[in-house]
């Protein structure tokens, strides 16, 4: 094909109407999402493009396994498939159209542009830009729900390992097999529903443990206050001290991210029942602290396939979660204090016991 004659397809570029499966452009979209008959919105991206940003109440089917999993799928409904730019989304819905699916349309420009022009709520990022100037490695504990996260300069190999679990080889080997020292273990606060990791990490290491000066713990620590820094190659962890989820919970900053640890969480926040937190306390770090940073902040919660959240998201914005998190719909104080004491599920049973441990030498 000629460059000249035949442009390539842009992502943006609407192809040829006859032949090709209907396009709907993203403010036609957000309109439909919006009314009382909403199509089902089809993602058929990878696993690993979906955790920043999808489209409420959508299903996801990576394109590779579409032509499995079409029983899986609705006749009667309009169906909208997308991806990121819009490509993929073409030929999903071009398949789905011909294996019987008459009502299959796709996003024209994909979530990116959806994000641009219906939706700023939905997040944009540039990952290969932002993994330049900075590693986060996000370390799912599949056995716990927790997430662990390794932040590192990569052109000085110094990184920090926050709210690290009690099996520590993995973080090692990430150590070792990288070349990076390790200059801070850090934790967002005592947790009561796992073991921590952070003394047998220290005795691995001789890292420092830094928590908050707020913690009871007894193994040696240093102590981080709010507005302090922690600095790791040209690289530094900012301290907003968020008490809610326990009196001693830090929410940490690297630029335009926050580790939220479980003072939010991708479509909830963490409970205030185990131990010593205060829903009211928790309200006013969410409203006073956490909203306060700009919409496009990404957020690196503590857990995924907590109460409420969705397993497969991981990363999400302040200015989505602002849209959908239930926690931060609660339209006032008192609103909020009933979310916090209805409908959670039982404490864990040794969550005591827990909270003892993770706080000892
Ligand atoms: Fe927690």
């Amino acid at each position: 094909m000629a460059v000249g004659s035949h442009p390539l397809p842009h992502p943006f570029f609407r192809p040829e109407r006859t032949g090709a499966a209907p396009l709907i452009g993203p403010r036609e979209l957000k309109a439909l999402l919006d009314g009382p008959s909403p199509p089902l919105p089809l993602d058929v991206r990878s696993a690993d493009e979906r955790r920043l940003a999808r489209l409420p109440g959508d299903v996801h089917v990576p394109i590779d396994q579409l032509p499995s999993r079409l029983a899986t799928l609705p006749h009667d409904r309009p169906i909208v498939a997308y991806d990121q730019f819009g490509a993929r989304a073409r030929q999903a819905a071009g398949l789905l159209r011909d294996r019987g699916f008459p009502l299959a349309a796709a996003l024209e420009g994909g979530i990116d542009e959806y994000a641009r022009v219906a939706d700023p709520d939905v997040p944009r990022y540039d990952l290969e830009a932002s993994a330049a100037d900075l590693i986060v490695r996000q370390m799912p504990r599949r056995d716990t729900g927790c997430l662990s996260y390794f932040l590192a300069d990569p052109v000085e190999r110094v990184g920090v390992l926050v709210d690290p679990g009690i099996e520590v080889a993995p973080y090692l080997a990430l150590l070792h097999e990288g070349g990076f020292s390790l200059a801070a273990i850090v934790e967002t606060h005592t947790h009561a529903d796992h073991l921590a990791g952070h003394t047998r990490l220290h005795a691995a290491t001789d890292a420092p443990i830094w928590v908050s000066h707020r913690s009871p713990a007894q193994y040696p620590h240093r102590s981080l206050a709010e507005g302090e820094a922690l600095p790791f190659g040209r690289e530094e962890l900012r301290v907003l001290e968020t008490p809610g989820h326990t009196r001693d919970h830090l929410t940490l900053r690297v630029g335009d991210r926050i580790l939220t640890g479980d003072t939010l969480l991708l479509g909830s926040c963490g409970r205030t029942d185990l131990g010593d937190g205060s829903p009211d306390l928790l309200w006013e770090s969410l409203t006073e602290k956490i909203l306060r940073l700009p919409a496009e902040t990404e957020v690196y919660p503590a857990h995924f396939g907590a109460h409420h959240a969705l397993p497969e998201r991981y990363v999400s914005s302040l200015g989505f979660e602002r849209a959908v998190n239930e926690a931060l719909q609660q339209p006032s104080r008192a609103a909020f204090l009933t979310y916090m004491t209805e409908g959670w599920p039982p404490k864990p049973a040794d969550f005591d016991r827990i909270v003892h441990e993770n706080l000892a030498e």
